[in-house]
């Protein structure tokens, strides 16, 4: 059986719901974390738990009790899935209120945890096709940016969409500067000069957790890593291009133009195929 927690109490997946009067279901109002799970372990997590209490500030959704637990509550849940490599979702919404309307009557916050086995971080960078994104912007003015919340998702799904229809499979994010700003789900790293360059928070880049760590420890490596602003100009010259979050670790980018996606031909033949398969799998 599938378990999650909700308000801190383990429940079976199957029997776990939360109201559709809750604004994280009407409004997208709250905010989530993504932690890797290491050896039954919570990786980094103080990291995770300091970014998404800045994230409830900033949305002013006060900090529910269970995030006091949370480390203790995630152990739980990991013991219960017998859950070794994975990934956990913590998701705080502003609870749930009847009223219709945006403002709200302090209601108490809704907490989900889930989490589900995922492979552990591979031995070399996977590698994934890039484009730029033409359809939408991420909005560095907005303090929304800097966090990780509900709200700001369908703009990076926008991109990606953008990116699978030209046969990729992520998308480099402009800020409304024109500047490189992240990836669908992930932060940008520019290789310049043989340093690591990747844009600061205060350009649209979520403060990443594996960045966070990558800009700590990266002199300790033999490497050196800064934070600055990055343009188009300096995405042609960069030697390499990858991307970071806790679901891949680092993925390599490699860029494709929307009008010359890498194998149109084979990309048409690959659809027909599939759309024949679906419409009649009997006939040949
Ligand atoms: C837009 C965006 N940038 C960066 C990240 C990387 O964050 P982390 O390293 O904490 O996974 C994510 C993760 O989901 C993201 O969605």
């Amino acid at each position: 059986m599938t378990w999650c927690s909700i308000d801190g109490t383990l429940r079976p997946l199957s029997a776990a719901a939360v109201s559709i009067s809750d604004r994280g279901w009407s409004l997208a109002d709250g905010c989530f974390e993504t932690i890797r799970v290491h050896a039954g372990r919570a990786l980094w997590l103080d990291a995770h738990l300091a970014r998404l209490r800045q994230g409830l500030a900033t949305l002013a959704i006060p900090a529910p009790p269970t995030l006091a637990t949370l480390s203790a509550e995630l152990r739980r849940l990991c013991d219960r899935l017998e859950l070794r490599d994975g990934l956990a979702r913590v998701q705080i919404s502003r609870g749930v209120q009847a009223q219709r309307g945006l403002a709200w009557h302090a209601p108490t916050p809704t907490s989900v945890i889930t989490a589900a086995a995922a492979a552990p971080w591979p031995s070399a960078p996977a590698v994934r096709l890039a484009l730029v994104a033409q359809s939408t912007r991420r909005n560095e003015w907005s303090p929304l940016s800097r966090c990780k919340c509900m709200a700001s998702y369908p703009d990076q799904l926008l991109a990606l969409d953008e990116a699978r229809r030209a046969g990729a499979d992520d998308a480099l994010i402009r800020n409304t500067a024109g500047e490189l700003a992240c990836t669908c789900v992930g932060n940008l790293w520019l290789v310049l000069d043989g340093v690591l360059v990747t844009p600061p928070v205060a350009a649209g880049a979520v403060p990443g957790v594996v960045r966070q760590h990558i800009l700590a420890h990266a002199a300790a490596w033999g490497l050196a890593a800064q934070v600055a602003r990055l343009t188009l100009e300096q995405l042609a010259r960069a030697s390499e291009v990858f991307s970071t979050n806790v679901g891949y670790g680092v993925a390599q980018l490699q860029l494709i133009t929307a009008e010359r996606s890498p194998a149109p031909v084979s990309m048409r033949v690959l659809q027909a195929l599939r759309a024949t398969a679906d419409a009649d799998p009997t006939s040949d």
